[in-house]
């Protein structure tokens, strides 16, 4: 019987849905039957063998309603193969060394999801700084001197290769395992 997996995100200005994409074409090529949807979109989760969710990062967190997606649905997904990436800036700012040293920090901002559902795995991924989608004029600014600043530049920084990775790793982690 192939494998039901649910890819679901939570994204505010779209990078988070094209990272759930790629991770579910990778579970797709190696076998599973995948569906990607947004959390608003997932009524129930029974139906699926597995659950891989991920959100856009904004001030150092999950999105709210991310993180209320998978308190919501915690008794479920503890009963299954559970993963969880996220999507941020930190890790592509321009000093390579400032983002090996992020990492840990950067890690640690999944706690609170872990702390309500056990993970097999977890994906931290760099994502877009697109200033014209930022819905707030104040964080548009806050984005705009931050690139003036050179901290990081605007663009897509998505890293399809580690996302292809990390997707075909997911695979030896939640599908079953010929014996
Ligand atoms: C209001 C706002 C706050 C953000 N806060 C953070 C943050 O605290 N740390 C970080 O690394 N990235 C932060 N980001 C960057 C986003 O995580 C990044 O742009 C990501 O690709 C957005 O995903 P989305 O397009 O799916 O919403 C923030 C972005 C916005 C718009």
């Amino acid at each position: 019987m192939p494998t039901h997996i649910l890819v679901t995100y939570a994204s505010c200005t779209g990078s988070t849905v094209g990272v759930a994409d790629a991770i579910g074409r990778a579970l797709t090529e190696h076998g599973a039957i995948v569906e990607v949807r947004p959390m608003a979109q997932v009524a129930g989760i029974p139906a699926y063998d597995a659950v891989v969710a991920g959100s856009a990062i904004q001030g150092k967190a999950w999105l709210p309603e991310a993180t209320a997606w998978v308190r919501s649905h915690q008794t479920d997904l503890r009963q299954k193969p559970f993963a969880a990436f996220l999507v941020c800036l930190t890790l592509a700012m321009k000093n390579k060394a400032q983002v090996e040293q992020a990492r840990p920090m950067v890690a640690d901002w999944m706690s609170p999801v872990r702390a309500l559902v056990p993970t097999r795995s977890e994906g931290c991924f760099p994502g877009v700084l697109d200033l014209a989608k930022i819905p707030s004029w104040r964080d548009r600014m806050g984005f705009r001197i931050s690139t003036l600043m050179g901290v990081w530049d605007e663009g897509d920084f998505r890293d399809w290769d580690a996302i292809q990775a990390w997707g075909g790793e997911l695979a030896d982690l939640l599908l079953p395992q010929p014996v």
